[in-house]
């Protein structure tokens, strides 16, 4: 009789500890679930600025797997076509502060609880455009999802650069990735094996963050 009481206690203690061990494991929170349903469920806005279409080709795939509103980020004062001219107006832009004017209107942030921002990396910083775009929309309290494509150096100080530009948004994991080489003329590069590969790397970055 004792032995079984014994043995009792000891299954009552050890099935105790593997379901405190699942929570540990597992802890789903009642703030984590909010934030999880708000990530499944919440509008999503995808805004990115592209000009050899590599980022807007990763703007496209987020889309077809999040949904949500797709938009452009256009000046109204396009950018010249050559790259060298280009490479100078930009640095000047990042020297001087100055925020181009954008030709895109968005009708109303407020319904938007995610955006994802998609941006190439220009000298080793965030494009002036994106800087104009966060600068005239106000992302307090919503979740800021950043994306990128470069030439293979990385993404600068752009993150650092969206931190400081929404102070009051929660910034999460970017995805970051090689794109083309304007200044070798290699141009679009998503298509094919490369595409495939990203599509798959997008999939798991999107799954890892809840969407
Ligand atoms: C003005 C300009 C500056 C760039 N500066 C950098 C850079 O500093 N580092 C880098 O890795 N790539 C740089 N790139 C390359 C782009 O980030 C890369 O080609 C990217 O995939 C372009 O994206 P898009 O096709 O969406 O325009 C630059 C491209 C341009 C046009």
């Amino acid at each position: 009789m004792k032995h079984l009481f014994i043995s009792l206690v000891g299954l009552i203690l050890a099935l105790g500890s593997v379901s405190c061990s699942r929570e540990r494991e597992n802890p789903v929170t009642e703030q984590r679930q909010q934030q999880i349903d708000s990530l499944k469920n919440g509008k999503i806005l995808i805004v990115y600025l592209s000009r050899t279409q590599n980022t807007k080709a990763l703007a496209e795939m987020i889309h077809q797997q999040v949904g949500g509103d797709l938009v452009p980020i256009e000046l109204i004062t396009p950018y010249p076509e050559n790259y060298q001219v280009l490479v100078a107006q930009a640095q000047r832009e990042q020297e001087t502060g100055f925020l181009p004017p954008l030709k895109t209107r968005i009708d109303s942030i407020d319904k938007y609880e995610v955006v994802f921002v998609g941006f190439p990396t220009w000298g080793m910083q965030l494009p002036t455009p994106v800087k104009s775009f966060l600068t005239q929309y106000n992302l307090s309290g919503k979740t800021v999802v950043p994306f990128n494509t470069n030439a293979g150096y990385g993404l600068g100080s752009s993150i650092e650069s969206i931190r400081s530009l929404c102070p009051n948004s929660k910034i999460l994991q970017a995805y970051s990735t090689r794109g083309g080489i304007e200044r070798d003329g290699i141009f679009y590069v998503m298509e094919g094996e490369r595409r495939t590969q990203v599509q798959r790397e997008l999939e798991q970055w999107l799954k890892n963050l809840n969407f």
